[in-house]
């Protein structure tokens, strides 16, 4: 029952798919409470930011979205305004300092208390509750999601492997998993909800852990449940990818046959100044396990440049992995000091020019990387999950192959999730391009 004077609300996410999965939550509970959902900040009763801090540059954007939230509150006052997720959670009451307009600030595990702290604010000026959790994992609240091909299920929650550079472990508290059960029930949920594919998120992904179920026992009973056709998962760490989980991908048609792996540097002084816990021959050599067992599998990468003390050799190595691999695409940052992190503490910072220039550098051969991978598609017949209109045309759909390629194709008669089946005749950039192959033309 909503019987406050509240009827709309408007909720922005920044970050990664678990913010996105988080938003989802939110939703759900926002719309349980009688609040109607709306684009428009301006006209919005509620407006709530469910923010990031993995970099400077997430959280001054945020910033920068506070302030028109604020303009738009000095038209209407009873209005609301809610920071939440890793930036709450990283600044706390500290945002109010020159924000003291922000209601609401709840960290990413306090957010089942939502509809009460809406109630509460009637009589309160600015609730925070920032507490993390070592339990919550959301069990029994179902995601109001976008409607679409894939579902998010978050499996797990937190990080404990704090990588010296990182602020997640900070923002997300302890690694926690949830049960077999809920996530399968959440699995069915979802394909009754017209899902067709499955992503299982969490900061580590690999590393669950609940009872005697590890991460491919988990994929392999998510892969029974029916109508599923598509379960991707991210992000792993490379140190908790074992022999079976190659198996269970390579062996299991449902887990499609692409991986994130995070390089971060090809240094190894530097990944152990990271505490990474891998070297960059453990790293190749997992590589080439995947590729071992699966020749097509699709590999993308997340690089960090210029991480303190990272030298001109060390960077050049970077740059040598990156040519053994041949990644099939990366995600590529400037180091970006965190307060609170140990490498923040690290004396040997670059300058924003040095990281500018490497990162230009890895941007560059990542994208002939990119077209060479792409280019070796050309001629191939793969299935594709057909997603939604191409974004240059009309009349041109786009989808995706097993291994995580994004193909635009004719309309036909496809519509969003048919699994079809293209014959690949071109590449360019990031995208394959590809037909019905002529078999299959003649019979239409
Ligand atoms: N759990 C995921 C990472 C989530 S953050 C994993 O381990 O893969 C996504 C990516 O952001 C990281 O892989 C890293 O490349 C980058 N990143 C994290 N902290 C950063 C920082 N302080 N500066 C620049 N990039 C960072
Ligand atoms: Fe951050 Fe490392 Fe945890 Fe990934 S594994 S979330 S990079 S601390
Ligand atoms: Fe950002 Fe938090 Fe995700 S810091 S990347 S939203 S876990």
């Amino acid at each position: 029952m909503n019987n406050m004077q509240y009827n709309s609300f408007f909720l922005e996410t920044y970050g990664c798919q678990m913010n996105v999965y988080d938003s989802e939550l939110v939703r759900s509970l926002l719309i349980q409470t009688g609040l109607r959902e709306t684009t428009d900040w301006k006209s919005a009763d509620i407006a709530f930011l469910n923010t990031c801090s993995i970099r400077e540059h997430a959280e001054s954007k945020v910033h920068s979205r506070l302030g028109n939230l604020y303009a738009a509150k000095r038209q209407k006052p009873w209005m609301l305004i809610g920071v939440l997720g890793c930036m709450a959670q990283n600044l706390k009451e500290e945002l109010l300092q020159n924000k003291p307009y922000v209601d609401i600030i709840l960290g990413p595990d306090s957010y089942r208390k939502i509809p009460e702290y809406l109630q509460r604010h009637q009589s309160q000026n600015h609730i925070v509750d920032t507490q993390l959790s070592k339990y919550e994992v959301y069990e029994g609240l179902f995601p109001s999601r976008e409607f679409g091909t894939n579902a998010w299920i978050a499996i797990s929650r937190g990080c404990d492997k704090f990588c010296t550079f990182c602020i997640v472990p900070f923002t997300r508290g302890r690694e926690r998993s949830r049960s077999l059960e809920s996530i399968v029930k959440e699995a069915k949920q979802a394909v009754d909800a017209g899902f067709v594919e499955i992503t299982l998120l969490g900061q580590n992904v690999n590393s669950y852990r609940s009872e005697k179920v590890a991460f491919p026992d988990l994929l392999q009973e998510v892969a029974k449940v029916d109508g599923i056709q598509r379960i991707r998962f991210t992000s792993p760490h490379p140190s908790d990818c074992d022999d079976q989980l190659i198996e269970v991908i390579a062996s299991n048609p449902k887990i499609c046959n692409s991986i994130h792996l995070p390089l971060q540097s090809g240094s190894n002084r530097i990944l152990s100044r990271m505490n990474r816990s891998y070297s960059k021959e453990e790293f190749t050599r997992l590589v080439e396990k995947f590729r071992n067992a699966m020749p097509d599998i699709g590999i993308s990468t997340d690089i960090i440049v210029g991480f303190p003390g990272e030298t001109d050799a060390e960077f050049q190595e970077t740059l040598d992995v990156m040519k053994t691999v041949k990644f099939d695409s990366a995600f590529t940052f400037k180091y970006s000091a965190r307060p609170g992190t140990k490498a923040s503490e690290y004396t040997e910072q670059l300058t924003e020019a040095e990281k500018g220039e490497r990162l230009e550098r890895v941007i560059q051969l990542q994208k002939a990387h990119t077209l060479s991978q792409n280019q070796k598609m050309i001629g191939k017949t793969v299935q594709v999950l057909v997603e939604k209109a191409s974004k240059k045309s009309e009349f041109q759909l786009m989808g995706r192959t097993d291994n995580n390629k994004i193909v635009v194709f004719d309309r036909h008669h496809f519509k969003s999730k048919d699994m079809i089946v293209l014959h690949i005749n071109d590449a360019y950039g990031m995208t394959l391009f590809g037909d019905i192959p002529e078999k299959e033309k003649i019979c239409d």
